[in-house]
């Protein structure tokens, strides 16, 4: 089994290299590149890289090398079709290395170049979970942000490839992104082994904000502070950056809202019941007893209820349940 994980990162890391070539040879992917304004030195540092229309490409390649290529379906490179045969499972896409923290490549997502497409694929392909990948547990771009999130004490937190390539682009090197909206579990613990002090920059649309009150919730019963900057929901932090400017992007930087006071804000949009029910289960959850009292109190200031009566309900849900509620 370790011996068909080092094939398999082995087989990524040749699938780097074969589409970051591709890359270079395709002038409508170089165009679409320059439309997306990804510098050269992004595409570089990221290793960012273009899968062909070919079925073969990379089957070809592993087959030549001697290659498992059983090995290669079961890491998501390749598909076996019904008839045994296998074919690349990635193509005509821009392909964006998802690495470990070392810098190895272990999954790869792909995104539709809209010239190259049919208009019924999805907009990204990624690899599924694989024996060297758990998807819950991977950050796209820790590799390159690792040493400027230790530095900073600080780390960004985005949902997409390129809105950490933008914020990298601008000199903001400490971002990473939860690849999606749903910041799982193993995620929070790794974000919480980094830095006790994160920025969510999720897009400005319902589902961006919705993600970020959950992943507020999430961090915040963990003892990590966290500020949500708020876009205009037509923006991502991408879009913001290249569209209007760093400037606007530092504005709404100063004026970000703090964890809590945002998902008060968000349950103010909610009936009262379910803004008492997710405070005693958000309560019931917090691992620092210290910062209870306090959060206690800025929800029940915030949502205009009585605090006692907040924390009673919290003590007596204690009581009656065995398993931590998932209060997202
Ligand atoms: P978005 O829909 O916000 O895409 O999804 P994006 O990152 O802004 O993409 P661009 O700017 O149009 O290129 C955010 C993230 O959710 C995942 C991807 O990781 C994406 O970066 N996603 C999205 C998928 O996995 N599949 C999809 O079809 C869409
Ligand atoms: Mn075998
Ligand atoms: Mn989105
Ligand atoms: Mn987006
Ligand atoms: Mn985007």
């Amino acid at each position: 089994q370790v011996s068909h994980k080092q094939e398999m990162m082995k087989m990524h890391e040749i699938a780097t290299h074969h589409f970051r070539q591709n890359l270079q040879k395709s002038d409508i992917v170089r165009k679409y590149v320059q439309e997306r304004q990804i510098a050269p030195e992004t595409l570089e540092r990221f290793g960012i890289g273009f899968s062909s229309d070919s079925w073969q490409a990379l089957a070809d390649i592993f087959k030549r090398s001697g290659f498992d290529l059983d090995i290669a379906a079961e890491c998501g490179l390749l598909m076996k079709s019904k008839n045994g045969r296998y074919y690349d499972r990635f193509r005509n896409r821009l392909m964006f290395p998802i690495r470990d923290v070392n810098g190895r490549t272990i999954a790869f997502g792909g995104r539709v170049i809209p010239a190259l497409d049919d208009g019924e694929s999805a907009k990204y392909l990624n690899t599924n979970g694989t024996p060297i990948y758990k998807k819950s547990q991977q950050l796209f771009g820790l590799d390159v942000a690792r040493r400027s999130v230790t530095a900073q004490k600080n780390i960004m937190i985005t949902e997409g490839y390129m809105d950490v390539l933008t914020l990298y682009q601008f000199g903001y090197t400490n971002a990473v992104a939860c690849l999606g909206t749903s910041f799982p579990e193993e995620q929070v613990k790794r974000i919480t082994e980094l830095s006790k002090n994160v920025e969510l920059l999720f897009d400005g649309d319902n589902p961006g904000r919705e993600a970020a009150f959950k992943a507020c919730g999430k961090l915040l019963v963990k003892g990590i502070s966290c500020k949500v900057v708020l876009f205009p929901p037509e923006d991502d932090i991408d879009s913001l950056l290249k569209g209007k400017g760093k400037e606007l992007f530092e504005n709404l930087r100063e004026n970000r809202t703090e964890g809590l006071s945002f998902c008060i804000q968000t349950l103010k949009k909610r009936s009262p019941k379910d803004a008492i029910e997710w405070s005693r289960e958000f309560l019931g959850q917090i691992e620092m007893p210290e910062l209870f009292q306090p959060m206690a109190s800025k929800l029940a200031l915030g949502l205009g209820i009585d605090e006692a009566e907040l924390r009673l309900g919290v003590v007596e849900q204690k009581k009656t349940q065995n398993t931590r509620m998932n209060f997202q």
